[in-house]
């Protein structure tokens, strides 16, 4: 590893932008669909590599939903989450919020209990062994009905205590941000943190819409925010956080290289970005190989490394104590480096 690896790699940081689902590796899928009798298309783990070839977002999401079809028991759900939180802490990942897409389980008929159950269960013990701090944000399937919507979050309800807050993810194509006021409605009534992934695939009236109209807190992706010079300065002026994921738009074709993404340039408006591997078993990489690649294709240096870490603890939602707390290791940490 160069000293810029190494540096990124020993960094704290904070993840904002992962889906659980995405974190099944392909080896672990064949093992738990041959325990729980569920056929695949591939016959082993690097043949499901090799059938990763998407051409963009919808091609990645037909063999991503076709994948969670393993997970069905609360013990499918604790391993896939354990085996993320063990990479993530292993990258030093100090605080990740985590997403899931209950409605993707709930709709082959798994209980929202079993799979929140599985999830909280290995989040409790990444918190007591693995010094990682945890939070919960469920998304909303936007190809689905907004009363589909609903019916999920009635349904999580319950479960309230174990939810951070309520996130939109899936196809943005035909599926704006709009079509999910009421819900959005709902999830402030209930004091829910909410983040919206927007301007990924979708233009940058997609961001607009998923601020003004769903008043979200958070952005995910929101690459195409740059085509909008008034937004982009209203992004600075409030510091909404976009959380950007390299190998992800790179993978889907948002970018048709990483040397063309526009993250450096986000950088150097102002915005606060941060770094994310978005479904790291899909796109070549968790958050570290992210950092690096980004770094090495755009020419990042030492501060903006730095800024990006700051970033990702400054835009999470903890409480400000908390921050503190993680920028302080990062002070710590940048003053005993030598890079
Ligand atoms: N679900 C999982 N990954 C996603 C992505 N990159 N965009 C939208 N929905 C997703
Ligand atoms: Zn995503």
């Amino acid at each position: 590893m160069d000293l810029l690896a190494c540096f990124i790699a020993g960094m704290p940081k904070a993840e904002l932008h992962l889906h659980i689902e995405g974190t099944l590796e392909p080896e672990l899928m064949i093992l738990i669909g041959k325990r729980n009798g569920v056929s695949l298309p591939y016959p082993d783990g690097e043949a499901a590599r090799k059938a990763y070839n998407f051409t963009d977002l919808q091609s990645f999401l037909d063999i991503y939903y076709r994948a969670t079809s393993v997970l069905i028991t609360e013990e499918d759900f604790y391993d896939l989450t354990i085996a993320y939180l063990r990479k993530a802490a292993s990258q030093h990942v100090r605080h990740t919020e985590i997403f899931f897409d209950p409605q993707s389980h709930t709709a082959r008929g798994i209980a929202f209990e079993t799979v929140i159950r599985g999830i909280e269960r290995a989040l409790e013990e990444a918190n007591s062994s693995l010094n990682i701090s945890t939070k919960l944000i469920m998304c909303i399937l936007r190809h689905l009905s907004e009363q589909e919507g609903l019916e999920i979050f009635e349904k999580a309800l319950p479960w309230k205590r174990w939810i951070a807050g309520i996130g939109l993810d899936s196809s943005e194509r035909d599926n704006p941000p709009e079509k999910f006021r009421k819900l959005f409605e709902r999830a402030h009534q209930e004091g829910f943190l909410t983040v919206a992934h927007a301007g990924e695939e979708g233009s940058a009236a997609s961001v607009r819409n998923a601020l003004d109209i769903l008043h979200i807190s958070r952005i995910d992706h929101g690459v195409h925010c740059m085509e909008d010079e008034a937004l982009i300065d209203e992004l600075v002026r409030r510091q909404i956080p976009l959380t950007v994921c390299p190998l992800s738009n790179v993978r889907l074709r948002v970018f048709k290289s990483m040397k063309e993404h526009n993250l450096k340039n986000m950088l150097r408006k102002g915005l606060c970005v941060t770094i994310n591997s978005d479904d790291p078993a899909y796109f070549g990489g968790y958050i570290n190989e992210n950092y690096i690649e980004a770094a090495n294709a755009l020419d990042l240096d030492r501060n903006d490394i730095i800024r990006l870490a700051q970033n990702s603890f400054v835009a999470s939602s903890i409480s400000t104590v908390h921050k503190e707390f993680y920028l302080k290791e990062i002070d710590r940490y940048i003053e005993q480096e030598s890079y």
